[in-house]
C-alpha cells in the first residue's frame, strides 16, 4: 500500500501549510503529499481546500476576492503562538523541488468544481514545466474536463479522476480523454468501492478518507491497510501519515 500524507501532515499540523509539508517531506517511505488549490483575485495559485477562508484562517469572505497580498496577511493558528500564512503553490513547489527529485511526489487537487477558476490549469501547467517536475506531479479534481485539458496539453502529467464512488471515477475515466485508454488514475472515496478488485485490476486506484484534522486530538486508532488493499486499492491519503511509516 502506498502512503499519501493528505493535505500534509494534517492531524498534527494545521492543514495545507508548510509546517504540514515540512513534516510530510521528512517521513521515509511516503510516496507523496496531497494539497488542495484556490485562486485569488489578482491570480495568484493559493493552497487551501475551502473557497472560503473562514474555516482555517482569522479572516472572512472568498479565497477569489482577496488579493494575494491581502491573503498573505491572514494568520492560521498553529498552536504554541505559533502562525502560519496560507502558502502560494509555487512557494510550496520550491520548498519541495529537491525531494521530488529525488522520488517523492506531489498531488495537486484543482479546487476548480465550485468556482471554475479561469486559466487555472495553464497556470500550473507552466509553473510545473518551468520546474521541469512533469513526472513528479499528480493533477486531480472532480471536474473531469480540467484533467482533460491538462493531458491534452502535456500528456507526460499523470492526472487522478476524483469521485465519490469508484465506478464513477471508472466510467468518467472510460467517457473521456477521447476515449483513449491513457494511464489515468480513480480517486474515490475508500467506503465507496463498488467494484471488484478483479473488475479494477491493472487501474491505480488512490483513495481518501475524511475526518481528524489539526486541531483534534489523535485516536490512536490504524486502519487495516491489508483490507484496503482487498479492495483494489493501491494507495492512500492519510491525515496522519506518520504512525504508518516509522
Ligand atoms: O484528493 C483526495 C481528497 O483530498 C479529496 O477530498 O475534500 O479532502 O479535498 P478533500
Ligand atoms: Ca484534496
Amino acid at each position: 500500500m502506498k502512503i499519501w500524507a493528505h493535505r500534509g501532515c494534517s492531524l498534527r499540523f494545521p492543514e495545507n501549510t508548510m509546517a504540514a509539508f515540512a513534516k510530510a517531506e521528512e517521513i521515509p517511505g511516503l510516496t507523496g503529499i496531497e494539497l488542495d488549490i484556490q485562486m485569488t483575485k489578482d491570480g495568484e495559485i493559493v493552497v487551501i481546500h475551502d473557497e472560503r477562508v473562514d474555516r482555517t484562517t482569522d479572516g472572512i469572505g472568498y479565497v477569489k476576492d482577496f488579493t494575494y497580498w491581502q491573503l498573505r496577511q491572514l494568520r492560521i493558528d498553529a498552536g504554541e503562538g505559533k502562525r502560519e500564512k496560507i502558502p502560494s503553490i509555487r512557494e510550496v513547489l520550491d520548498f519541495l523541488q529537491n525531494t521530488m527529485a529525488q522520488g517523492m511526489l506531489l498531488n495537486i487537487e484543482l479546487k476548480n468544481s465550485m468556482i471554475p477558476y479561469e486559466g487555472m490549469e495553464d497556470k500550473m501547467l507552466d509553473l510545473v514545466n518551468r520546474r521541469g517536475l512533469q513526472k513528479a506531479v499528480i493533477f486531480s479534481s472532480f471536474y473531469v474536463r480540467s484533467l482533460e485539458r491538462i493531458y491534452k496539453q502535456e500528456p507526460l502529467i499523470s492526472v487522478g479522476i476524483l469521485d465519490t464512488n469508484v465506478s464513477d471515477c471508472f466510467y468518467k475515466k472510460k467517457g473521456g480523454f477521447d476515449g483513449k485508454d491513457v494511464s489515468v488514475a480513480l480517486h474515490p472515496f475508500w467506503k465507496r468501492m463498488d467494484m471488484t478488485k478483479k473488475e479494477l485490476e491493472g487501474q491505480t486506484v488512490r483513495a481518501w478518507l475524511t475526518g481528524h484534522l489539526y486541531p483534534e486530538p489523535p485516536t490512536g486508532r490504524k486502519l487495516d491497510l491489508a483490507q484496503l488493499e482487498c479492495a483494489g486499492i493501491t494507495d492512500v491519503f492519510l491525515n496522519e501519515p506518520e504512525i504508518y511509516l516509522p
